[in-house]
C-alpha cells in the first residue's frame, strides 16, 4: 500500500473496520481546558470529569484505508462532515497516522444512534468510534489494554469527552487519558432524559468553555473546587452510595452552569422548563424517591436514579410542562469491534447530527 511505512502487525489493508462507541453522560464535569500549544496536547482538561456510558445511544463508524485518495473522506449519515467537524475529524485522524507512522487517508462512514431530539451530544461516540475504527485499521488493538488508553488519548483530540466514551460503565479522565473506574453493572442505576425546548441550537460546548474560562469572575473557583468533587464522587461511585455520588452531581453540574452563567456575556444552557424539571426532581426526593440531575451543554435534564424508580420518574417527568419526550437508559458497555464488517449505510439520510 502506497505511503505505509513499513509492516506493522495488526494493520488491516483491504477491509473495513467497524467501531462502535457509547454516548457517554458527565456526573462531575469536564469544562475548560490546560493551556497548550501543540496539536497532540488538544483538548487537555482543567479538571478531572466522572461519566457513565450509557445503554442503547451510540455511533456506527466504519472506516478503511483509502491509499490513492488525496485526502481523507467522512460521510455522517449520508453527508459531507461541516468544516469545523472536519477540522476536529483530521486532527484525530492526523494523529493515528503520527503514532502508527502509517501515511494513508482513510475512507469514513459513520452514523449516529441517538434520537436527534435527544439532547445528548453525539460528538462523544463519534469522535470515539472514529480514533477505535482507524486507529484499528492502522493496527491499534482496542482489546489490548495500553492500545485502548492510547485510542482515549487519540479521541480526546477530536473531543475532550470522547476520552471517556471508549470505555464501559463507569469512567474518570484526567490528564492526557481517560480509564475505567468500574464496571456497568457496578451500582444500578437508572438515567431518565428529560428532552425539553427545541428552539435555537445552544452555544457548543467548546466555545462555551473557552469564554467561560476567558470571562467569567467564577472560573478560577470552579477550578480550584474540581478535584475535591471528583474525589468525592469517586468515594461515592466506591462506597456505592446514591445519595453522596447524586449530591456530587449535582454540585458540580450548579458550578459548571455558574462559572458559564457568570462569563461576559453570559452563557445560559436552562429554559423554563428545564427548572420546571429540576422542581419536579426536588419534588420527588421530598417524597422519598431517591434521584439527582444533571445538565450539559443545553436545556435537556438528565436524572438519575434507582431502576426501581424508573417508572415513576418517567411518569412524573411527563407531566412538567415544556417536557417534549422522555428517554430511559442506563448503564453501557464499551468499544465493540468488527473487522471486515461492510458498511451497511451510506445512503442519503441527512437527519444526522453530529454534537
Ligand atoms: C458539558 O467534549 O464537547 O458535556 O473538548 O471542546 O470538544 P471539546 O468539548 P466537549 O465538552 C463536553 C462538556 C460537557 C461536560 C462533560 O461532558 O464532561
Amino acid at each position: 500500500m502506497a505511503g505505509m511505512a513499513g509492516e506493522r502487525v495488526g494493520l488491516v489493508l483491504d477491509a473495513w473496520v467497524k467501531a462502535r462507541a457509547p454516548v457517554n453522560i458527565a456526573l462531575i464535569k469536564y469544562w475548560g481546558k490546560a493551556p497548550s500549544s501543540l496539536p497532540e496536547d488538544a483538548n487537555l482538561p482543567a479538571v478531572p470529569s466522572l461519566s457513565l456510558s450509557l445503554a442503547g445511544l451510540f455511533t456506527e463508524t466504519w472506516a478503511r484505508f483509502a491509499p490513492d485518495a488525496e485526502r481523507d473522506t467522512i460521510r455522517l449519515g449520508g453527508r459531507p462532515l461541516l468544516p469545523e467537524e472536519m477540522r476536529r475529524a483530521v486532527a484525530l485522524l492526523d494523529r493515528i497516522r503520527a503514532v502508527t507512522e502509517v501515511a494513508s487517508p482513510f475512507e469514513i462512514i459513520t452514523v449516529n444512534h441517538v434520537p436527534t431530539a435527544a439532547g445528548l451530544a453525539s460528538s462523544a461516540s463519534g469522535m470515539a468510534a472514529l480514533a477505535a475504527a482507524a486507529g484499528r485499521c492502522a493496527g491499534l488493538d482496542p482489546s489490548v489494554p495500553d492500545d485502548l488508553g492510547l485510542l482515549s488519548e487519540i479521541a480526546r483530540i477530536g473531543s475532550g469527552s470522547a476520552s471517556r466514551s471508549v470505555y464501559g460503565g463507569w469512567v474518570a479522565w484526567e490528564g492526557r487519558r481517560a480509564h475505567p473506574v468500574a464496571p456497568r453493572d457496578h451500582l444500578p442505576i437508572a438515567v431518565v432524559v428529560a428532552v425539553v425546548g427545541r428552539g435555537r441550537k445552544a452555544v457548543g460546548s467548546r466555545d462555551a468553555m473557552n469564554h467561560t474560562a476567558r470571562t467569567s469572575p467564577y472560573y478560577a473557583g470552579w477550578v480550584q473546587q474540581a478535584h475535591e468533587g471528583f474525589a468525592d464522587a469517586l468515594a461515592a461511585l466506591a462506597a456505592r452510595d446514591h445519595a453522596r455520588l447524586f449530591a456530587a452531581m449535582e454540585r458540580s453540574t450548579w458550578r459548571m452552569h455558574a462559572s458559564a452563567m457568570a462569563a461576559d456575556p453570559p452563557v445560559f444552557y436552562w429554559q423554563p422548563a428545564s427548572v420546571a424539571v429540576l422542581r419536579e426532581v426536588a419534588a420527588m426526593r421530598a417524597d422519598g424517591i431517591l434521584c439527582g440531575a444533571t445538565l450539559d451543554a443545553g436545556p435537556h435534564v438528565k436524572v438519575f436514579c434507582d431502576p426501581r424508580d424508573s417508572e415513576a420518574v418517567s411518569r412524573r417527568l411527563t407531566t412538567v410542562p415544556g417536557v417534549e419526550d422522555i428517554i430511559e437508559t442506563g448503564p453501557g458497555s464499551g468499544l465493540e469491534m468488527q473487522v471486515g464488517d461492510e458498511p451497511s449505510v451510506g445512503g442519503n439520510d441527512d437527519s444526522q447530527e453530529s454534537a
